[in-house]
């Protein structure tokens, strides 16, 4: 279990100006750390963020046997000349989404594995049936156990695989475990997120033969064998998009370097839409606010659509916006419990279990409070602040930074996990952000 090194003390008002630089996507160089697994050879990965998460990766590997280097601040290689270890020690059980993607990488090395279980967590509860499904279509022996799971083969073959849900996840895990397996996988319904075409071309660079149809199917002809490369992982849209958000809510300007238009398309037309605009520039994008800031309609769904992960600087950004603005999410059955904390701020967000918005998603009639009512716009009050996710994270330094007065906000940890040096970031572009050291602190 982490805990906090710091907590951060915000005082809001203050429009943010100047310029940020995003960095390499967590949710690009995680999954291609993972796959660097499946040769023996050397792979070097450049523009690596330097996140908690990443650190998390590494430990994970170095118990497998690979050994790291890094070669200047974002770069990185690694290598794996042995397995020596087939498992992942138990202690990672319930830390993130990583281990189960080793299992393919595992069984193509050293033909078995044993894999703590990824747990719950504060967004839903997130499943590995489509993972575990997907194996054992492809001849692995799944054995599931209370904390772990456990799998076997003597070779891994090519299977007809059709996801109930395009899941960023399962699809990377099938991805894995089909570049190595004897024979042809088809991966129908998959998920093509950027981070997952992204890693997909990291495989190819490996010498995978993989392709990509226009109706979600992936196509993988099995390889006998691959070798390392180096890549650059694409940036974080999720960082950039965050940044975007402080600039708008704010009343500021900031230019968000390293921000990738085709990777934010979605995005972009909602920030206009409720009232901010950009402009794209040669180092990346520039974000401001056009006009008042005005209520929206936005539902979450996988890519091209609006991502579940732009949802909670979103909601921010809407307590700023003049009218009732409706978020239907359809990816997390459970990812708004952090707005129970902006209500305590002065914000007026209530939650409804209906699939509000028109459009009907599978959550529909499950008493699954999966879309929200934000009314706006509400003056924003300073407090203490717990943070209970990642993502919900960013949203309440963007919620301190906007409100009168100041935030002490805990649970630190949960930011640092994927957001890089974000007091440092934030300060540069004009923040009023303190850290305070946890142990000075007598709260
Ligand atoms: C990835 O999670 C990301 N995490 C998430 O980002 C992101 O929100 C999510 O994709 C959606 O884009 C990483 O890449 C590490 P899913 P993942 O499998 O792969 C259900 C962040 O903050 N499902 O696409 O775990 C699941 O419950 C994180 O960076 C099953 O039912 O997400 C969910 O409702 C948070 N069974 C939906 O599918 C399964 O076996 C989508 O999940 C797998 C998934």
């Amino acid at each position: 279990m982490q805990h906090d090194r710091r907590r951060y003390r915000i005082t809001g008002g203050r429009p943010l100006h100047g310029s940020v630089t995003v960095g390499g996507a967590k949710n690009a160089v995680t999954k291609q750390l993972v796959a660097s697994l499946l040769t023996s050879e050397p792979s070097i990965l450049t523009n690596v963020p330097r996140i908690v998460e990443v650190e998390i990766v590494l430990h994970m590997l170095a118990e497998l046997g690979t050994k790291i280097t890094w070669l200047d601040a974002k770069s990185l290689r690694v290598e794996t000349p042995q397995i020596t270890s087939p498992s992942l020690s138990e202690l990672y059980s319930g830390v993130n989404r990583i281990p189960i993607l080793m299992m393919g990488p595992l069984l193509h090395r050293v033909g078995e594995s044993s894999i703590p279980l990824p747990g719950g967590c504060r967004i839903g509860k997130r499943p590995i049936d489509f993972h575990l499904a997907g194996l054992r279509e492809m001849g692995a022996e799944v054995t599931e156990m209370p904390r772990s799971v456990t799998v076997k083969t003597l070779r891994l073959e090519g299977a007809h695989v059709t996801l109930p849900f395009p899941s960023v996840g399962a699809t990377e895990n099938i991805l894995l475990a089909a570049v190595l397996a004897r024979g042809t996988t088809v991966i129908h319904n998959a998920a093509v997120e950027p981070e997952v075409l992204d890693t997909i071309h990291f495989l190819q660079q490996m010498g995978a033969l993989v392709s990509v149809e226009v109706d979600r199917t992936i196509i993988v002809e099995g390889v006998d064998r691959l070798h390392g490369t180096t890549h650059r992982p694409i940036n974080d849209r999720i960082e950039a998009a965050s940044f975007a958000a402080a600039a708008v809510a704010t009343g500021g300007r900031v230019e968000v370097r390293g921000a990738q238009q085709e990777h934010l398309v979605t995005f972009l037309n909602h920030l206009r839409k409720l009232g901010g605009d950009f402009r794209v520039t040669e180092a990346g994008i520039l974000f401001y606010r056009q006009r008042p800031l005005t209520a929206e309609h936005v539902e979450t769904g996988v890519h091209p659509g609006f991502m579940t992960d732009w949802q909670q600087p979103l909601v921010v950004l809407l307590t700023q916006a003049q009218g009732s603005s409706v978020i239907h999410e359809t990816i997390y059955e459970d990812r708004f419990g952090y707005t129970s904390q902006l209500n305590r701020m002065g914000a007026n967000i209530a939650l409804s279990t209906a699939c509000l918005g028109g459009r009907e998603c599978r959550f529909a009639s499950k008493d699954f409070p999966h879309s929200a009512i934000v009314m706006g716009a509400t003056l924003l009050c300073g407090g203490p602040l717990e943070i209970p996710d990642l993502r919900a994270g960013f949203a309440y330094i963007l919620a301190a930074l906007v409100a009168h007065g100041t935030s002490e906000i805990s649970g630190t940890r949960y930011l640092e996990r994927g957001y890089e040096d974000p007091v440092g970031k934030l300060r540069a572009i004009g923040a009023d952000v303190e850290t305070v050291p946890v142990s000075s602190d007598n709260t």
